[in-house]
């Protein structure tokens, strides 16, 4: 059984305008175009031309609300990974840690306190407001623990640097009213990310918002078109390089892995990253993104800006960690459009 609507949906959305295959991003064309060697986007073609479609069907109507993403419960598994029920994190051995171009030292318990946000690099940004470092407990975790205090976030969550203010208030209050939700729901970050939004204060979303706006996104991520890639195992909610150096078969994923392991785990917002790509992903997202394909999707600069990085209430989708994006487009019902 598919859900695929698994929030309440205006009643004026037509049915034709919501993409509801789903097994169509599974079989579909990845893709991803660049920009100065950088990764804009990579997203399963089909259902991004469907919902698109949508998109424009419900702004020409004058309708207050876009369509919702279909939440397959088919959702790949190479897209969200799941910590196994063995996983356990290694236990603390008292070494300080500590990650390049950083003289900031601290213990592992530290490291996983998620109402302590690392900040590796302090001289690099302005002080985090209280809840981004710190949170409020009992259900508001640090932003920056998961986002990082340079609000690059990672493969398992968002980059949220330089996103407008708007846009992440908008997003905040629709994860508390539950009009946007996860497609896979045992991944502990969206859960935790979710009851955050539902306890926050306005005031406190309102600093953490301003913060993350004022950032500037960092490009941490290179983009690999390969037939093979290395074996993964999954860690700590994301995928790994096998310690076996062994090679397989990409098949029709995407790969995202951390250059190095000990960086990500440290939460440093200077880690990099790589994500392999199958063959012609590159060429074939040019051509989708640039709207050369127009029977399948506009071109995104239409509303996304010139450059992909953003205009007004409108999200960039320049540069950001291609995993974060196909999840959130699976998962996310998208919300009111701005005026
Ligand atoms: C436990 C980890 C965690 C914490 C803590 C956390 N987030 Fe998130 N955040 C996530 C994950 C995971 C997602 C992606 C959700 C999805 O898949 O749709 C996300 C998504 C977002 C988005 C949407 C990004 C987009 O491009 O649409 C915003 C905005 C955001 N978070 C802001 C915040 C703010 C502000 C805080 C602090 C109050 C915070 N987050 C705390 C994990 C976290
Ligand atoms: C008609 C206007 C429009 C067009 C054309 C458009 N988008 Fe969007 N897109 C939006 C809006 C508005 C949002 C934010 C939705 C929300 O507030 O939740 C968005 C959100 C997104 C997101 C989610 C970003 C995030 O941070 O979660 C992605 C990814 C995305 N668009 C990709 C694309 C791509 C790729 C194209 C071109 C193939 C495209 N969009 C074309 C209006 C558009």
């Amino acid at each position: 059984m598919t859900s695929c609507h698994a929030q309440p949906k205006p009643k004026s959305l037509p049915q034709d305008a919501l993409p509801c295959s789903p097994s169509a991003d599974v079989q579909g064309s990845w893709v991803l175009l660049t920009a100065g060697g950088v990764v804009i986007v990579v997203l399963p073609g089909s259902i991004m031309s469907k919902a698109l479609q949508g998109l424009l069907i419900l702004a020409l109507a004058g309708l207050n609300y876009l369509p919702q993403a279909c939440v397959a419960e088919g959702s790949p598994e190479w897209a969200y990974p799941v910590n196994p029920p063995e996983f356990k994190l290694a236990p603390d051995d008292g070494v300080m840690r500590h990650v390049p171009g950083s003289t900031v030292e601290y213990l592992l318990p530290q490291l996983r306190d998620r109402f302590l946000a690392p900040d590796w690099h302090p001289a690099e940004h302005q002080p985090m407001p209280s809840v981004v470092a710190k949170g409020r407990k009992p259900d508001v975790s640090a932003c920056a623990f998961c986002h990082r205090a340079e609000g690059t976030g990672g493969p398992e969550n968002a980059s949220i640097a330089g996103l407008p203010f708007a846009y992440i208030m908008q997003q905040m209050a629709d994860f508390k009213s539950g009009a946007r939700s996860t497609a896979v729901s045992k991944r502990v970050p969206q859960t935790l990310m979710i009851a955050g939004a539902k306890a926050i204060s306005d005031e406190d979303a309102r600093e953490a918002a301003s913060y993350f706006s004022s950032l500037k996104p960092r490009a941490n991520i290179t983009v690999v078109e390969s037939e093979t890639v290395p074996k993964t195992y999954v860690t700590a909610w994301i995928l790994a390089k096998s310690r076996s150096n062994e090679l397989e078969p990409i098949g029709q994923r995407i790969i995202e892995l951390p250059d190095n392991l000990e960086d990500f785990e440290h939460r440093d917002g200077y880690a990099t990253f790589t994500a392999y790509v199958p063959p012609s992903s590159l060429k074939r997202g040019e051509i989708l993104v640039s709207g050369q394909n127009a029977a399948k999707a506009p071109a995104c600069a239409q509303c996304h800006g010139q450059d992909l990085r953003g205009i007004g209430e409108i999200p960039s989708i320049a540069g950001r960690s291609p995993m974060p994006l196909i999840t959130m487009l699976r998962s996310t019902r998208l919300s009111k459009p701005s005026k």
